[in-house]
């Protein structure tokens, strides 16, 4: 493992270095004025920006840095766009990342590693690695959004999370005009949450992302939904196929479709409480569902104190909470940014009055 990670890590030095030397004068790029963005948010807000640039390359992006006109711009950098709420019309330039690329780049006796451009599709790409015969991101399947967008918020699902294969990645960084290499501790991956939300906030760019497959690979069926559909399968060792043919059922079941009904997945996190009001709660509230962390906390299911509330499949304007899981606000058809966040306050605030629990929102709000 440390030997491909070495050779690894000055492959990529290697490569952008080259790029480095190629662009010395940086061509202007191509850039869409009054772009719509309804098409490129999973919500479908019917919003714009002032500037847009598909960006296919880390010379794009140096090419910005390198037009004062440009780089002085508010900037939006867009992948999937399904975890975004547009609020208003962005005045600024959305980079939107359009870069595409997968390859096996080395493997050992205990792990092969992968690389993926920032804007592959993420299910498409889940699917390529199970077809490669590599094991291990098939409880992360259907999940909407791109390759690049996958580490900003750590994905998860059924009981896995990006950073359990992750490998490292490699951004542009506007600040200083560098591409870095991070590993998985300097991404500081927490329950969706990592290092761009915060230091890295507005100032990196994500090119693309690798991974690690261990070859001695094991279903993880510690989401007891998950483990019920493999069985009401008849499945008793699964393969990772049949367990991604079981997590894309569930999806299918319980979360709308954004190419049907606009949303953004989960609207808000999941709470963490300590362990003295959790037992207040749950005295007050036996059915609450709950779910014991290592450092003694509980992580509450925002759904369930959504749905307490009355708020599963009631609507708010064109903003709804979908019929089927409470914790996914939806866009029955034509609301706006500020619809979305109306409805996500009203829900906030009678969650907050009746269980004394504050949510936090999940995805960015621009
Ligand atoms: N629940 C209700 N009513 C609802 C929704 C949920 O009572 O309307 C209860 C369920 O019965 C269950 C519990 O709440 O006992 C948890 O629900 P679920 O299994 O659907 O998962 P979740 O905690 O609501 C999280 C992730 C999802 C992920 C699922 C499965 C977050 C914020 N959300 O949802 O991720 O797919 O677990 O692992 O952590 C996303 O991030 O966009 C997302 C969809």
């Amino acid at each position: 493992m440390l030997h491909i990670l070495a050779e690894f890590f000055s492959a990529a030095a290697r490569r952008y270095n080259q790029l480095t030397m190629n662009t010395a004068t940086p061509r202007v790029p191509a850039i869409v004025l009054h772009k719509p963005l309804q098409a490129l948010n999973t919500l479908g807000i019917a919003a714009s920006a002032t500037a847009y640039l598909p960006v296919s390359s880390y010379a794009d992006l140096q090419a910005v840095r390198a037009d004062q006109s440009l780089s002085t711009l508010p900037r939006l950098v867009l992948g999937g766009g399904s975890n975004l709420v547009l609020s208003s019309n962005f005045d600024g330039l959305v980079l939107h990342l359009v870069n595409q690329g997968k390859i096996v780049v080395g493997e050992d006796d205990n792990y092969t590693i992968v690389r993926a451009q920032a804007g592959e599709n993420w299910h498409a790409f889940v699917q390529w690695t199970l077809n490669q015969n590599l094991p291990g991101l098939e409880n992360l399947s259907l999940i909407p959004g791109s390759v690049g967008a996958a580490p900003i918020q750590n994905i998860g699902a059924y009981g896995s999370e990006l950073k359990d294969f992750f490998h490292s990645l490699t951004y542009f960084d506007f600040a200083t005009g560098e591409v870095c290499v991070l590993d998985r501790d300097a991404c500081r991956f927490g329950y969706r949450d990592s290092i761009f939300k915060h230091e890295l906030r507005n100032r990196a760019v994500i090119l693309e992302v690798s991974f690690s497959f261990p070859r001695s690979w094991q279903p993880n069926l510690s989401y007891s939904e998950l483990a019920n559909e493999i069985s009401a399968r008849g499945l008793i060792t699964p393969s990772a196929f049949e367990i991604s043919e079981a997590v894309i059922a569930i999806r299918h079941r319980k979360l709308p479709d954004p190419a049907v009904i606009g949303n953004v997945g989960s609207f808000f996190k999941n709470p963490f409480v300590a362990h003295e009001i959790h037992g207040a709660l749950k005295e007050k509230y036996p059915q609450l569902v709950s779910y014991p962390q290592a450092d003694g906390s509980i992580k509450l299911a925002a759904g369930w104190l959504i749905d307490q509330c009355g708020w599963k499949g009631r609507s708010l304007g064109a903003a709804g909470v979908h019929e089927k899981q409470a914790l996914v606000l939806i866009n029955r058809g034509g609301a706006s940014g500020a619809d979305i966040l109306k409805l996500a306050h009203a829900i906030h605030e009678d969650v907050r009055l009746r269980f004394g629990v504050t949510l936090e929102i999940e995805p960015v709000v621009i």
